[in-house]
């Protein structure tokens, strides 16, 4: 070994020791005839100290080493002058009497400093050099905790780690795929695994009973701060289970990392219906840190002649405590935020009920004080409270009331840090409309067993599906499945495949339920994201070790990139004009 010790490890205990340390130069700082360095590496720093009373020939050695110079240094441990308490190391210093430089290096394009001058973008070209920094270090150290940990519940409860492929079979349901040509298949294409769901479900026929996996995923989505395109997934099944089952596993999971982990004692998880969610926080992923529950006004707040109300499929509102003194330029902003093209109401309407008892309203001509009354009384709106209102189509006035929600309890800094507000919510819908392509698609998807049977109203068949969210944050989903076969063939059917279709793109697992598969569900959690939480970061990046950026790039190692017309041609995807075989 190059080192007897690591720089986060000796204390004032070691004082007299002799020892041995290799790392990095954090900082050299020149005194007179004393030069301190701080020598780093993943455990700490420690303080070498270098005297020309001691050796001037080693101080002008030190003297030629700059930051980021990969450094052996010999000497002895001493008690410091003076301490910094800050430092696990620094009641003690190094008082060097042999220094080696293992490697020099060039100036880094930005300091590995805990807060850096660098930008986004130089921090991802020079990745390595980031995740130097201790912010990055101790979210991957966090995140290796959470697998180990992770492994270690999993494994006293009996579940198997088992490995699925990578190279599979491009499905049309779900996100675009990443595909993978084939050389020895020219023309035919291999896709990167959305989510191992079909493998994790033929495990269970194959009567593995309890299956998980830390598995990587690929999808060809847009980017955004709680999404990358390969990600890590906690993917888990069983077999012989219910819902409820499912609900107490994975709670059991969460509640045994958040502990382990970080000390933190999870109170018992909040349970809410999809329609409730939607209904009164207008997300199916609520922030729960914060009230701002939405209150509707439908019933009592039609048919008094105003149009607005009046054509309304929803009227609903959000009272704002002790804002009832909000100025007219206060309004418009939140009036402008919600007409936002991406929110998408028509407009916002306020009343104000003033602390001296009176009511303003933005629509006082067409209402009743008694009527405002009414719909302050129903908002349980206290003198001095303001609430705003949204009506429209029921989706768009929830979903935009949703959003004002997020920009309030922002704005007012209703979200305290370091709270966890874990919430299960259940009962999603088992199909929605897609808009796009004018058709009924899986919410969850077509796996999901339905609650109950698939006949009546397609919109209002419940799935027996559930997400577990914290903070606002979807961090993991699933679903108990669909084993018998029929039923999927049915589900097949409501998604618009013939049953040709559906057996030539699910076959391998409508065949496998017809050798008895078990009752079986299961949840998948979002690695990444879970870790960003406990790691208290806003985005996914910052926990893993070489993400892509906005782009969907990696500028590190230049990717994607095009590949050579050789490798082109041996991959089918070549047409040369001059190959006579062509
Ligand atoms: P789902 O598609 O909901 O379910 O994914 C499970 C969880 O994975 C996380 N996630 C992502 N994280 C980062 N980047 C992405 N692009 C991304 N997409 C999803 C989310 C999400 O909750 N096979 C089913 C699970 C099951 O039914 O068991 C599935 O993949 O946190």
């Amino acid at each position: 070994m190059l080192r007897t010790h690591t720089c986060g490890e000796l204390r004032i205990s070691d004082v007299s020791k002799k020892v041995t340390l290799a790392g990095w130069v954090q900082r050299r700082r020149d005194l007179g005839n004393l030069t301190f360095i701080d020598i780093r590496d993943r455990y700490g720093i420690t303080q070498l100290v270098f005297s020309s009373d001691i050796n001037s020939e080693l101080l002008d050695k030190a003297r030629t080493v700059h930051r980021e110079y990969v450094i052996q240094v010999s000497g002895t441990v001493r008690e410091r002058e003076s301490k910094n308490l800050n430092l696990p190391t620094g009641e003690i210093e190094i008082v060097v009497d042999e220094i080696k430089i293992l490697n020099p290096s060039i100036t880094p394009p930005f300091t590995i400093e805990d807060n850096t001058d660098g930008g986004e973008e130089l921090r991802m070209k020079f990745r390595y050099l980031d995740l130097r920094r201790n912010p990055l270090k101790n979210n991957l150290i966090l995140r290796h905790r959470l697998a180990l940990e992770t492994r270690k519940y999993l494994d006293s409860l009996n579940f198997l780690e088992i490995e699925t492929p990578f190279l599979i079979k491009s499905t049309p349901e779900g996100a675009r795929d990443f595909v993978v040509p084939s050389r020895m298949h020219k023309g035919e294409f291999y896709a990167l695994p959305q989510s191992p769901q079909t493998f994790k479900q033929i495990l269970m026929v194959a009567g593995y009973d309890r299956y998980f996996q830390i598995v990587r995923c690929f999808r060809d989505e847009d980017l955004r701060a709680d999404r990358q395109p390969e990600f890590t997934q906690i993917d888990c099944e069983m077999s012989f289970i219910e819902r409820e089952d499912i609900l107490q596993t994975f709670e059991g999971l969460i509640r045994h990392l958040f502990k382990s982990v970080k000390g933190i004692e999870l109170p018992a998880f909040q349970r809410m219906s999809y329609d409730d969610a939607m209904n009164y926080y207008g997300s199916d992923k609520p922030d729960l840190r914060f009230d701002l529950k939405f209150t509707h006004f439908t019933d009592i707040a039609k048919n008094k002649g105003f149009q607005v109300f009046d054509n309304a499929e929803c009227i609903a509102g959000i009272n704002v405590p002790l804002q009832a003194n909000a100025t007219r330029k206060q309004i418009d902003e939140w009036t402008n935020f919600v007409k936002d093209p991406k929110v998408g109401a028509n407009g916002l309407i306020y009343i104000k009920y003033n602390s001296d008892g009176t009511i303003k309203s933005s629509i006082d001509k067409y209402l009743s004080e008694n009527d405002l009354k009414q719909i302050l009384q129903k908002a349980n709106a206290k003198e001095g409270d303001l609430l705003l209102i949204i009506a429209g189509e029921k989706n768009k006035t929830l979903k935009a009331l949703g959003q004002l929600r997020l920009h309030l309890a922002k704005q007012f800094n209703l979200i305290q840090e370091n709270t966890f507000a874990c919430l299960w919510v259940l009962d999603f819908p088992l199909f929605e409309y897609d808009e796009e392509e004018k058709r009924w698609v899986s919410m969850h998807h077509p796996f999901t067993s339905p609650i109950g049977d698939l006949s009546g109203d397609i919109a209002s068949i419940k799935a027996n599906a559930y997400d577990m969210v914290i903070n606002g944050t979807e961090v993991g989903g699933g679903s108990i499945r669909i084993h018998n076969k029929e039923v999927q063939k049915q589900v097949f059917k409501l998604l618009g495949f013939t049953d040709e279709e559906a057996m030539k793109q699910f076959g391998f697992l409508m065949n496998a339920f017809e050798y008895g598969a078990p009752p079986h569900g299961g949840i998948a959690f979002g690695f990444d994201r879970l870790t960003a939480i406990l790691c208290g970061s806003d985005s996914i990046r910052d926990v893993i070790a070489f993400p892509k950026n906005n782009a969907g790039k990696d500028t590190m190692i230049d990717a994607p990139s095009t590949i050579n017309e050789k490798q082109l041609e041996e991959l089918g995807l070549l047409i040369r004009q001059d190959n006579p075989q062509n």
